[in-house]
């Protein structure tokens, strides 16, 4: 799920750009397509070589643009609660694609098509909740949490996270801009 956000924050983000969309793209299809086999049947050598390519081919994404508000918030999870950086990633990205729809809804529909969802005769902004559905229905698939509730992060830890969050590197790239501590705080109180 971290390349899974890799791939999604680069084709969203501010620096976005016609290789981090080819790139971002490829990687999304395949981790629809194989991470659930390789969650399924572990011994699937096949899924799994999939999968790692789709994660480097992700990280050639992003290393062309950046990530956003979604690793911002994973990295301050870490740091302070434990979370693991793909499961905190996990959990933020559907919210992400919410919270940035006013800026970057027409990011999010190419996703959407990417992703071979029906977004025909769909407005962006339908096709970007289309997307944020999407990932919800995978997480779900694959059996893991999609509440911050359920990763060991405490209610009142949650303006700490935000406040920690608002200074890490990765926010300055996010497709709609964040200044206020609230608009972070906003986002993780959706997410617990
Ligand atoms: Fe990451």
């Amino acid at each position: 799920m971290d390349a899974m956000t890799h791939a999604v924050e680069a084709i969203a983000d501010m620096p976005a750009n016609p290789i981090a969309d080819a790139m971002g793209l490829q990687a999304i299809r395949l981790i629809l397509e194989y991470l659930p086999v390789c969650v399924e049947k572990g011994d699937d050598l096949l899924a799994r070589g999939q999968q790692q390519i789709a994660a480097t081919i992700a990280g050639v994404s992003f290393a062309n643009s950046q990530v956003g508000i979604v690793h911002a918030i994973a990295h301050t999870l870490g740091g302070l609660f434990k979370v693991p950086h793909g499961l905190g990633n996990s959990i933020i990205l559907p919210h992400s694609i919410m919270y940035n729809l006013d800026e970057a809804a027409d990011r999010y529909a190419l996703i959407a098509r990417g992703m071979g969802l029906e977004v025909e005769g769909k407005s962006d902004e339908e096709a970007a909740e289309m997307a944020a559905n999407a990932i919800w229905d995978l997480t779900k698939k694959l059996g893991i949490p999609q509440k911050l509730s359920e990763v060991g992060v405490p209610e009142d830890g949650l303006e700490k996270v935000a406040d920690v969050a608002l200074s890490d590197g990765s926010i300055v790239y996010n497709a709609k801009p964040i200044f206020e501590t609230s608009e972070i705080l906003g986002i993780l109180q959706k997410a617990y």
